[in-house]
């Protein structure tokens, strides 16, 4: 590991679960836990939990679980190594330069390699902006009426017109070909060799969350195609988990997010004051920037272009938007294209008009739907009033249903009614009204033999930690050797270890892992709650069963190692009689 175990600890220690989780979610003390509504998926009522004695925290709704360190990861999108550094900034822990092993150093190093010449580059693209060779790039951003401040807060830039000065300048720095080309900051090529990808273009940054530079975006100055070259996915750049502007938005005080298409837009709107719009990254909307957004807010409003394709994404952003469970809301920027023309035309009030006036998305989506039906025509519109019904059958909530059908009888001048009786049996007719998305548990649920391998070897792990005077009954037949897999391999022999000398720390085992899924894992056989079983003797039968087949999976599996291991081989004599012993045994939890 990157910093030494015990440092991890202190910081862990000196992080109270509580207390950071309080920084990021209301929570409430219910009975020895905290609840409060879970920041990693939708929900309406609580069943995200905070334990303070165990110095964890778990979801029961999606699985998201671990420890202090696990959610600073989720939640501000950090590795490990930076989520360690953020808590001991926090709770004045001095670390030491980084210790490093092997294959962390190679993983980390590499993100932390990427993140370095991305801003390395952006300083490089700042200056030329500012330089000589910038000024036509400089006359370009003033034509399209950027202020300085606002290029200098966007930390805009320009890419010359020479083909290798950024490799060359990067080189200058340490950084090697390869590091550059995985970057996407320059390609290779046999006739030519480093050359950059960016050219004569001004540079827009594409930062996360954390304001740190992750790629590139860059606009020719003219007509020519492409009109916008982006960054290719890295490492440390993944499209579809990131949004342009969010660094600035998640912090506006605004009580929605806009979302627009353009990079320009997002500019464009902040300078006019607008700070709480975002832009995806050149590609459509998806569900991870849905659940990146509903860390922040509660309400989206959808600026899109006016035109055909414009309305497409919207339609599709409005179905990502409902299933992440947040409010979406149109905005008209009729007659202009997009929010940079509109404020550029008709000013900062006049946008703010529009967000007051943004359409609710159910609407947008019906006024959409009406153009396909020709409402003079009584077969067509009775088709679009079925249309309408089928849509109105998609709300699971019957007092949110309700509403819409009284809102859009009114609006559409139907019937009560009659829509209430079309949207009846339109759900009759389809297995009544669809469910409320379920939310999606971030733990992929398998249903294979392999899943049957591991559930015994994780029952018996959340057996030991619930009721930990259970080792001294089965540590005779079971050792952490047992456990074949290796997340729980590594669980066991903390916990083993730990339960012989009567001390067991959860949360400290989770820092065991630097990997995100696998503290969730690991948090899950912490918060996982036995069936309650009524009386003893089912107990003792629970228990032996899980034992026998813990140790029939192990028995198996080193069967089937070559038979030169001694460690195997030993490992199956004993485990041969172990069962052999267990098949008579009854274990006495008493
Ligand atoms: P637009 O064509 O609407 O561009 O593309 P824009 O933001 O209004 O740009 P200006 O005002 O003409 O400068 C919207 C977004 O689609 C991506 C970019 O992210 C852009 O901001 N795009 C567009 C590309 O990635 N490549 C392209 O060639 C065009
Ligand atoms: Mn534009």
């Amino acid at each position: 590991m990157y910093y030494p175990d015990e440092l991890i600890e202190e910081v862990r220690m000196k992080s109270d679960i509580v207390d950071v989780i309080s920084g990021y979610v209301k929570i409430q003390k219910k009975g020895s836990n905290h609840f409060g509504l879970c920041p990693f998926h939708n929900e309406k009522s609580p069943s995200f939990s905070v334990s303070q004695s165990k110095q964890m925290y778990y979801c029961f709704g999606c699985g998201a679980g671990g420890n202090v360190f696990t959610f600073i990861m989720e939640y501000e999108n950090y590795s490990f190594q930076e989520a360690v550094k953020f808590l001991a900034d926090r709770a004045g822990v001095n670390l030491p330069e980084a210790e490093y092993n092997e294959e962390t150093r190679k993983r980390e190093g590499r993100r932390a390699r990427l993140l370095e010449v991305n801003k390395e580059a952006a300083k490089y693209f700042f200056y030329q902006l500012r330089g000589e060779s910038g000024k036509g790039g400089l006359a370009y951003l003033s034509g399209r009426e950027l202020s300085r401040e606002t290029i200098r807060k966007f930390g805009l830039g320009f890419s010359n017109v020479s083909s290798d000065d950024l490799t060359r300048y990067l080189k200058s720095k340490g950084y090697e070909d390869k590091l550059i080309i995985e970057a996407g900051l320059a390609s290779f090529d046999e006739k030519y060799g480093m050359h950059d990808k960016f050219w004569n273009r001004v540079m827009f940054p594409i930062q996360d969350i954390n304001h740190r530079v992750i790629g590139f975006g860059g606009r020719v100055m003219g007509e020519a195609k492409p009109k916008y070259l982006n960054s290719p996915e890295t490492m440390i750049f993944d499209k579809s988990r990131n949004l342009y502007g969010l660094n600035f938005a998640r912090t506006s005080r605004a009580d929605n997010i806009i979302l627009c298409e353009g990079y320009m837009d997002v500019i464009a709107m902040h300078q006019a004051g607008f700070s709480q719009a975002a832009a995806s990254l050149g590609t459509a909307f998806t569900s991870g920037q849905a659940s990146l957004l509903k860390r922040y807010t509660q309400e989206v409003i959808l600026a899109y272009d006016s035109d055909g394709a414009g309305v497409a994404a919207a339609l599709r952003a409005i179905g990502i938007l409902k299933e992440a469970g947040l409010t979406g809301k149109v905005l008209s920027l009729e007659p202009y294209k997009d929010p940079d023309e509109f404020i550029k035309n008709k000013g900062q009030e006049a946008f703010q008009e529009r967000i007051a006036k943004a359409e609710n998305s159910f609407f947008f989506e019906l006024r959409m739907l009406e153009r396909d039906f020709d409402l003079n025509d009584p077969e067509s519109k009775t088709r679009f009033h079925r249309e309408i019904a089928r849509k109105l059958c998609g709300f699971g909530e019957e007092v949110e249903r309700e509403n819409y059908i009284e809102a859009v009888a009114q609006k559409y001048h139907i019937g009560f009614d009659n829509l209430r009786k079309l949207v009846l049996s339109c759900a009759a007719r389809n297995g009544a009204a669809s469910p409320a998305a379920k939310p999606k548990s971030g733990i992929r649920k398998k249903k294979d033999p392999e899943e049957n391998k591991k559930k015994p070897q994780k029952l018996l792990l959340t057996w030991l930690v619930e009721e930990p005077y259970i080792y001294q009954k089965i540590k005779k037949y079971i050792s952490p050797r047992d456990f074949t897999e290796d997340l729980y391999k590594k669980i066991a022999e903390k916990l083993f270890a730990d339960l012989e000398s009567g001390t067991v720390s959860p949360a400290a085992i989770i820092s065991l892992f630097a990997d995100e899924e696998q503290q969730r894992e690991a948090a899950s056989v912490f918060n996982t709650k036995l069936a309650p079983l009524s009386n003893r003797t089912e107990q003792e039968k629970a228990i032996h069963d899980i034992v026998v087949s813990v140790k029939r999976n192990s028995f198996e599996y080193f069967s089937s190692q070559p038979a030169a291991d001694v460690l195997a081989l030993n490992q199956v004599i004993e485990g041969k009689k172990a069962l052999e012993e267990l098949s008579k045994t009854h274990i006495s939890l008493d």
